[in-house]
């Protein structure tokens, strides 16, 4: 039994907050809001509750965990470099991986000798692990490989009756998972894009970079796997300029014609035009990044449980600020970032 309490974002119930506190201290399971994303949090210094989040999600044993503080002063061996991050983002959508921290279970760390480690801005994300008294190691809360969830009801259509309990708040502000950047290498390295923008983090480190597979999958495990997928064939579509709509609906065409049914998550710009598809979704003006990304798993998720075969989806964002990462996750969820050559040693 999943034990939801509905709390309010801005000031949730304290006893809530004070009955899933003394869940986690035995060493369960429970799903909580983060700025970014439902987290399905434990405490990070127990291998069991550790061991539990892989269980429960069915995730990879090779992909390690976020570790969620209440504030950068529980931190006392960051770095510098650290230091200034988290000076200008936490608590925020910045996940900063460092040499490992002694207090934490290594399984958090599926053998490396790194750990992530972030501090969420969001009030029940805080009062949660102020009342743990132990940061929580928290990786989305949905069953791996799906798309993170956003919503209570996402975290309960992936694991209601899996996890312990769940503190419902309502739908998420940034909507896409934390920037992870890897500060264990020189230059520093952004292994996944996200809520802080790589032109964020360049304005306090001008030296940052992206790592590419080139540099080194084994320094971002998370990359090797399939991940915030629906069910639905996901097909990104380019060229949301003139010419857009009639390449839509030509596409449209063809594959209902192959018996498939066909879903559409697209920009305010083209939904509102008529293609055919079976199930059309709005995913907010591309003029508002901010509420494309805010809105883009709740999008998939709903045209997929409309039971369509094939997902069209509008990337058409810049390579740049949040479309860097709105374009990731759309070329993730369509299985379009590959993993590594067979051979290449990185398993
Ligand atoms: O916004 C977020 O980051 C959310 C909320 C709940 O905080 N969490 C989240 O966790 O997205 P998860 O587990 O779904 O994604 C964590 C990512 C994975 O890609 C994982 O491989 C990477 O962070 N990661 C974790 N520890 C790492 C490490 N030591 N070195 C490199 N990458 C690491
Ligand atoms: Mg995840």
């Amino acid at each position: 039994m999943t034990r939801v309490w509905y709390v309010k974002p801005e000031h949730p119930d304290p006893a809530a907050l004070a009955e899933a506190a003394s869940i986690l201290r035995r060493g369960g399971l429970v799903a909580f809001p983060t700025e970014t994303v439902y987290g399905l949090g434990a405490d990070a210094t127990s291998p069991r509750a550790v061991h539990g989040i892989f269980q429960a999600k069915g995730r990879p044993p090779d992909n390690p965990l976020i570790v969620h503080f209440a504030a950068a002063g529980d931190l006392p061996s960051l770095s510098a470099t650290a230091r200034r991050l988290a000076a200008s983002f936490w608590p925020g959508p910045l996940t900063l991986v460092i040499p490992r921290v002694p207090a934490i279970a290594p399984e958090v760390s599926c053998g490396l000798d790194t750990l992530a480690v972030r501090v969420p801005d969001h009030p029940v994300a805080q009062g949660l692990i102020r009342r743990a008294g132990v940061p929580l190691a928290a990786p989305s809360a949905n069953r791996s490989g799906r798309p993170s969830p956003t919503t209570g009801d996402h975290v309960l259509a992936d694991l209601d009756g899996r996890i312990d309990g769940l503190l419902d708040a309502g739908p998420t502000r940034v909507g896409l998972e934390s920037t992870v950047l890897d500060l264990t290498v020189d230059p520093p390295a952004v292994l996944r894009p996200g809520g802080i923008s790589l032109e964020d983090l360049r304005r306090i480190l001008p030296e940052t970079c992206v790592a590419g597979l080139a540099a080194g999958p084994a320094r971002s495990p998370g990359i090797r796997h399939r991940h915030y997928a629906p069910r639905a064939r996901v097909v990104p579509v380019e060229g949301a300029g003139s010419g857009a709509h009639a390449a839509l609906k030509a596409m449209v065409i063809r594959l209902r014609a192959e018996g498939l049914r066909v879903g559409a998550l697209l920009t305010a710009e083209l939904a509102g035009a008529d293609l055919g598809a079976d199930v059309v979704r709005s995913m907010g003006s591309r003029a508002d990044l901010a509420a494309v990304a805010a809105g883009l798993y709740a999008g998939l998720r709903a045209v997929d449980e409309a039971g369509v075969d094939v997902i069209l989806v509008d990337c058409d964002f810049p390579s740049v600020g949040l479309g860097r990462a709105i374009r990731d996750r759309l070329a993730r969820a369509a299985d379009l970032i590959p993993g590594p050559p067979p051979g290449s040693g990185v398993q």
